[in-house]
């Protein structure tokens, strides 16, 4: 196996894109990656792009083609990866796994989603979950991380305050973000004044309806310095599966797949959750963030409240999350988001995050969720 790194990154800004349509989109994101990877697009060898939904959300399938075709890169070999909202982080992970074997060379590995085009996007991000035991039961996105919270709430004491400060310090970050959807600071008040949606989860703990698009460039870390005089390596890619379905599961408090993608990712690269210095986490509900912050192994079961309250995950706390502004603020255009997560860690590692720089970062961590964790992509990444 050879080690990779990323030698590129882009992404658009996230928002509802009413002057952009699908194609354009990722032909922006991807342009911009080619652009920052200083290479050709003559010189791509595989495409793989991350997409939920483009078959509910704008009707076109075969998106891959679509958009070599669209970009100019044919007869590029291109293939679509879905993995619900994970799906960007697997197109990364099968585009590291291509360079790893040795297979290609020089690889992109993108996501995109447009949700904005239809009037109810409800029903199709509820096609993630499981579809005759929940979503024909009348259950949302909203509603099933409702359960999680309600349930965490009750056994750890979690308080709806703590919940309420993780979207507060997700929008202070993406104030400092000019690609964020969000970029507005707000108050824990707002939060707990805002309209319910799912109780306990108010609007402003919910991750937005987005558009956008994120791309990344990959290649055997021994090239990485042809390109560029700061690389980003890959020092894990793991994945994992867990039940579909939340009745399956023996906690609604804990998500195994991130727990068993983290416990991959941190022995691949011989680290612990001390030798992080940051994370984007898959905060889609406030309380995914919280259970993020725990599973990941950053604080024990349960004490996630406390730690995000006591300014744990501040931008200079402990282990910053979400500098970006995280799915809360920066936005969440589901196939995007894995990719969007590895660019906002390369822009941290190479001092290249503006205002919302994290000083002295050399090691990086971003957690991509499926679902409500069947699937979980971990990766890490260093200077
Ligand atoms: N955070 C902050 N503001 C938001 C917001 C969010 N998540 N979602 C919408 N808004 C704002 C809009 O900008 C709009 O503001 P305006 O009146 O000043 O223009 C207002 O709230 C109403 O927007 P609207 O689009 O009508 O909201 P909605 O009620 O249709 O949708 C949610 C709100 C929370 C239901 C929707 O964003 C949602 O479904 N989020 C979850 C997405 C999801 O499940 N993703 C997958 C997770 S696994």
């Amino acid at each position: 196996m050879r080690d990779v790194a990323i030698i590129g990154v882009s992404q658009t800004k996230f928002g509802e894109l009413w002057d952009k349509s699908f194609r354009d989109m990722i032909t922006e994101a991807g342009m911009g990656a080619i652009q920052d990877a200083n290479i050709e697009g003559a010189e791509l060898e595989a495409m793989y792009v991350g997409n939920m939904s483009a078959g509910l959300f704008v009707q076109q399938e075969h998106i891959a083609a679509l958009i070599a075709d669209h970009a100019g890169l044919t007869p590029i070999p291109c293939a679509r990866i879905e993995a619900a909202c994970a799906s960007g982080g697997l197109a990364l992970r099968n585009g590291i796994m291509a360079v790893a074997s040795g297979y290609h060379d020089i690889v992109i590995s993108a996501g995109v989603e447009k949700m904005t085009d239809v009037v109810d996007p409800t029903p199709m991000i509820a096609s993630a979950s499981d579809q005759e035991w929940e979503a024909k039961q009348g259950v949302t996105f909203p509603s099933l991380y409702a359960m999680m919270a309600r349930r965490h709430m009750y056994e750890y004491g979690t308080t709806r305050e703590q919940l309420a400060t993780f979207s507060v310090i997700n929008h202070a970050n993406a104030s400092k973000n000019p690609r964020a959807q969000f970029p507005m600071e707000i108050t824990v008040e707002q939060v707990l004044n805002s309209t319910m949606v799912a109780d306990p989860l108010r609007l402003l703990d919910c991750s937005p309806v987005s558009d956008g698009a994120a791309a990344v460039i990959l290649c055997p870390a021994e090239d990485a310095r042809k390109y560029t005089d700061t690389p980003i390596y890959v020092k894990a890619s793991a994945q994992a599966s867990g039940t579909i379905a939340l009745h399956d599961r023996k906690s609604l408090t804990t998500i195994d797949a991130t727990v068993n993608a983290a416990r991959t990712a941190y022995n691949m690269a011989k680290m612990e959750p001390k030798d992080i210095g940051a994370v984007e986490v898959h905060d889609c509900f406030s309380i995914n963030g919280l259970l993020a912050v725990e599973d990941l192994g950053f604080v024990e079961k349960g004490k996630g409240g406390v730690a995000i309250e006591e300014g744990m995950t501040q931008i200079d706390g402990e282990i910053p999350v979400n500098p970006s502004g995280g799915l809360k603020a920066r936005g969440h255009p589901l196939g995007a988001t894995g990719i969007a997560q590895t660019a906002e860690i390369v822009w941290q590692l190479r001092g290249e995050a503006g205002k919302r720089q994290i000083d002295g970062l050399e090691i990086g961590m971003t957690h991509n969720i499926g679902g409500t964790g069947g699937t979980a992509a971990v990766h890490i990444f260093s200077l």
